[in-house]
C-alpha cells in the first residue's frame, strides 16, 4: 500500500510546490479558481472582520480570496515551499505558517477563530478525523468550518472515463468505493509531472469523523460548473456529469 503519514505529505507536497503554485497563477488549476473554489467562497459567505484560518492553504489561493473579503486571516500549511510561495504572491495581510494541521491545539488558543476553511486539503491529509478534533478546538463555539473535499463517490482508487468516438468523456466508471487508505496521483500537464498522495473513505467515515469532532452538518453542496464558468473553460464539461467536489458547511455544536 502507498505510504502515507505526516512526512509523506511534507516531502511530496513540497516537491509538488513549484508547479503547483505557477500553475495555479497561470490558469491552469480552472477548476479550482473558476469553479469549485468559487462555489466554496460563496458557501463560506460574509466574512468582513472576522477571525479567519485557512487550513492545509497551500500557496495561499483561499486565504487570499478571504482576505479580499475583509477576514483577518491566519494561513497553515505542512510544506514550507508552499508556504514561500503564498507569502510570495502577497495578497493581503494574511499570517502565513508552516504547521501541520493535527497540531493547531497546541499553537493556537482554543476558540481563537470565528471561522475555518479547507480549500481541497482535507483528504490530502494522512489523518483527517484528528485535523477535524483539532479545528474543532480552535473554534469559537459556533463557529464555522466551511470544507471542500474531493467528492468520496467520484475520487475511488479505481476511476475510468469512457470515451466517445471524438474522444470526449461519456461516463465513468469507479471502483473501490469501499476500500479505505491512500490513492497516489499522477499529476500531469503540469509545469512537471508530480505525484501526491491522497487518502481515501468512504462518505460514511467522513460523517462519522465530522460528528466525532463536535461538529454538526449545516448544509452540503456538490458544484456543478455554472453555465458562465463552462463558456470561460469548455475544458469544464466533464464536471457537468458527474460530482467531483463535495462542499460542506460545518457548525462547532
Ligand atoms: C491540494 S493542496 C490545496 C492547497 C490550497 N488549499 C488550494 O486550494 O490551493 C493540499 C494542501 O494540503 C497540505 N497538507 C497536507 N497535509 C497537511 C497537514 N497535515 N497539515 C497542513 N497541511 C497539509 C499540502 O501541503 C497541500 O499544500
Amino acid at each position: 500500500m502507498t505510504p502515507f503519514d505526516e512526512r509523506t505529505a511534507r516531502v511530496t507536497w513540497d516537491r509538488a510546490a513549484d508547479a503547483y503554485a505557477r500553475g495555479q497563477a497561470s490558469g491552469r488549476d480552472f477548476y479550482r479558481c473558476a469553479f469549485f473554489g468559487p462555489a466554496q467562497v460563496a458557501l463560506v459567505g460574509e466574512v468582513a472582520g472576522a477571525c479567519l484560518l485557512d487550513v492545509g492553504c497551500g500557496a495561499g489561493y483561499f486565504a487570499r480570496e478571504m482576505a479580499a473579503r475583509g477576514a483577518t486571516v491566519t494561513a497553515v500549511d505542512i510544506s514550507p515551499r508552499m508556504i514561500e510561495h503564498a507569502r510570495a504572491a502577497g495578497g493581503g495581510a494574511i499570517a502565513y505558517e508552516v504547521l501541520d494541521a493535527t497540531a493547531l491545539a497546541e499553537r493556537y488558543a482554543s476558540a481563537s477563530f470565528d471561522v475555518v476553511t479547507a480549500c481541497l486539503a482535507l483528504q490530502d491529509m494522512p489523518d483527517p478525523a484528528r485535523v477535524l478534533r483539532a479545528v474543532r478546538s480552535v473554534l469559537a463555539p459556533g463557529g464555522r468550518f466551511i470544507v471542500s473535499i474531493e467528492h468520496p463517490c467520484t475520487a475511488t482508487p479505481t476511476r475510468m472515463w469512457e470515451r466517445g468516438p471524438d474522444g470526449s468523456k461519456l461516463r465513468l466508471g469507479i471502483a473501490g468505493y469501499f476500500a479505505r487508505g491512500p490513492v497516489s496521483t499522477t499529476w500531469r500537464g503540469w509545469e512537471y509531472e508530480f505525484r501526491t498522495v491522497a487518502l481515501h473513505a468512504p462518505l460514511e467515515d467522513w460523517f462519522r469523523w465530522i460528528g466525532a469532532a463536535g461538529f454538526v452538518v449545516r448544509d452540503l453542496r456538490e458544484p456543478c460548473p455554472t453555465p458562465e464558468a463552462l463558456a470561460g473553460h469548455p475544458g469544464l464539461a466533464d464536471a457537468t456529469l458527474v460530482p467531483y467536489f463535495l462542499l460542506l458547511d460545518l457548525r462547532a455544536a
